[in-house]
């Protein structure tokens, strides 16, 4: 333990940071639970999940955006950063969230979106009023060239150009996300200080730290150059068609200036102990690590969106674990693990359902920090129709968590926001079940808890089939998982302390002749 102000009650045991030694939840709030019969899971409702989340060994949680909003990307437009939205709750609901989770030992991490807020926000309401404005310059605002196009050619991450043409005074504005979601010029030390204060408002009410919304984009190049086209972009159209990166974005994201952003938003966690893991979303290693060193004085941790996009299949697995692994070790960051977010479809989905367990093993067993998604314990898959009718976008992902086999599953009373998923994916009944998903998952915290080595330990790649994904966690412990199509012999010696298939706990197993299945994987004492 420490003595940081926001440093919540730990186990005694702990041999690391809590954010480095525990496994770590993400909760999209509409979908949690819902306390008050609207269809939107809320801040009570997540105060009454978390004797599970506890049961299962949760020791942290990441709240999806809970301030005001008018939802135009589900809170991921702010209107306004230091009050709550209500219908996810209040102010008081949070500090009560807070409390409780730390008589629980579980941290609480805010999401906090400094690249844009919401067109509905004050400081955007007063900028877009008059050129003069003194609000003006939080926001990027610029002339139309002469033919009457947007300043320069960057383009949305949704769709279209990041410029939008506002009447009123005849200039445009940047969003590199929905129009309703105008980027804050960072460069403004007014904006700096600013959101500073914002962190510093939850801080003062005991959260533990942040995950940061697309903090790679915060700085812009001063002189707006026009990103250069992508060099292999005939290639990734064949792919990826509509979804092909177009451009190389290196004048409107992942600027060298981002770094002293970064710098100054740790000064104020450093103020309050409280830590920052970035959603850097660029798929090179070597620049993700820019951000998390060397010193140590930017995010705490990154997640790695290589692994998250990663087909099932243990070369390619490998591959980005190694490499991670290799760049992470030169600077001595801390690696995460996830495979599922709000905003990519469910690895249960991508990977298939008898995956999941394996999946579990790799995400709970690698060295870093795991980060689960909400109902991935579940084996919760994508929801995408129901009753006839589409869920589109990012919608699938989002279905409401299962607490039983309800209609309406025991998530809400009314009417849900959005179709859950079929009934069997429920924590009541696979609780009572050992050989479920669920138990699954707890059986392997509890274990992770319990072995420094899976925690803390170093990781090396062990010699193993090319479809075989094996590894060794400090002296002791090894881990194989079969992500090929036949039976593999991995060669493992020792007792299985953790096995996908059950029985096969206890088990010694000696060299050669050590069989996994499809999609089985052992952990194994040697
Ligand atoms: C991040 C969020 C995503 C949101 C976007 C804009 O990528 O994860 O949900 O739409 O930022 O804030």
């Amino acid at each position: 333990m420490t003595d940081a102000p926001n440093s919540h009650v730990r186990d005694m045991r702990a041999v690391a940071p809590w954010w480095r030694d525990g496994v770590l939840y993400q909760i999209y709030p509409r979908s949690f639970r819902d306390s008050d019969a609207d269809g939107v899971g809320d801040l009570r409702g997540i105060i009454d999940g978390l004797d599970y989340l506890q049961w299962l060994g949760v020791e942290g949680v990441w709240l999806s955006p809970i301030y005001r909003s008018p939802m135009a990307d589900y809170g991921y437009d702010v209107s306004d950063h230091v009050d709550v939205d209500p219908i996810f709750g209040s102010v008081d609901d949070v500090d009560l969230l807070v409390t409780e989770a730390h008589r629980r030992g579980i941290g609480v991490l805010f999401d906090f979106v400094p690249n844009h807020t919401s067109i509905e926000h004050r400081w955007f309401q007063r900028s877009r009023r008059s050129r003069d404005d003194e609000h003006r310059d939080w926001y990027w605002w610029r002339d139309p060239k002469a033919d009457g196009s947007p300043p320069n050619n960057w383009l949305s991450h949704f769709a279209g150009p990041a410029w939008t043409l506002d009447d009123a005074t005849g200039q445009y504005y940047l969003h590199l996300f929905l129009p309703e979601q105008p980027d804050l010029n960072w460069a403004n030390p007014e904006v700096v200080a600013a959101m500073h204060d914002v962190l510093r408002f939850w801080l003062r009410r005991g959260v533990d730290g942040f995950r940061i919304d697309v903090v790679h984009a915060l700085a812009k190049d001063a002189r707006l150059r026009d990103d250069p086209p992508h060099p292999q972009l005939d290639a990734l159209v064949a792919t990826l068609g509509e979804a092909a990166p177009r451009h190389l974005r290196v004048y409107s994201e992942n600027r060298p200036e981002v770094h002293d952003l970064i710098r100054g938003i740790r000064s104020v966690l450093d103020e309050f102990g409280a830590i920052a893991v970035g959603e850097v979303y660029l798929l090179d290693i070597a620049e993700l690590v820019r951000y998390l060193g060397p010193g140590d004085d930017q995010l705490h941790l990154a997640f790695n969106f290589p692994f998250l996009r990663s087909a099932w299949n243990a070369p390619a697995m490998r591959a980005v674990v190694e490499r991670t692994e290799a760049l992470f070790g030169r600077i001595a960051a801390w690696p995460t693990w996830t495979l599922s977010n709000h905003d990519h479809p469910r690895h249960a989905s991508r990977y298939g359902a008898e995956a999941v367990k394996a999946a579990a093993m790799l995400v709970l067993s690698l060295r870093g920090t795991p980060f689960l998604y909400y109902g991935e314990e579940l084996g919760m898959p994508d929801v995408n129709e129901a009753a006839g009718h589409d869920v589109m976008g990012r919608d699938p992902s989002r279905a409401p968590m299962r607490w039983d086999r309800s209609r309406r599953g025991g998530f809400t009373t009314a009417e849900p926001w959005l179709p859950l998923s079929p009934p069997s994916y429920n924590v009541a009944d696979q609780a009572a079940d050992p050989d479920s998903v669920l138990s699954f998952y707890r059986r392997l915290i509890a274990v992770r808890r319990r072995e420094d080595a899976l925690r803390v330990g170093s990781y090396e790649a062990r010699p193993a089939p090319d479809d075989v994904f094996a590894w060794r966690r400090g002296d002791e412990i090894d881990v194989a998982v079969n992500m090929g199509g036949e039976p593999l012999d991995v060669g493992l010696e020792g007792t299985v302390i953790v096995a996908t298939e059950r029985h096969r706990e206890g088990e010694v197993v000696g060299g050669r002749g050590t069989t996994l299945a499809p999609c089985e994987g052992i952990i194994v004492r040697r």
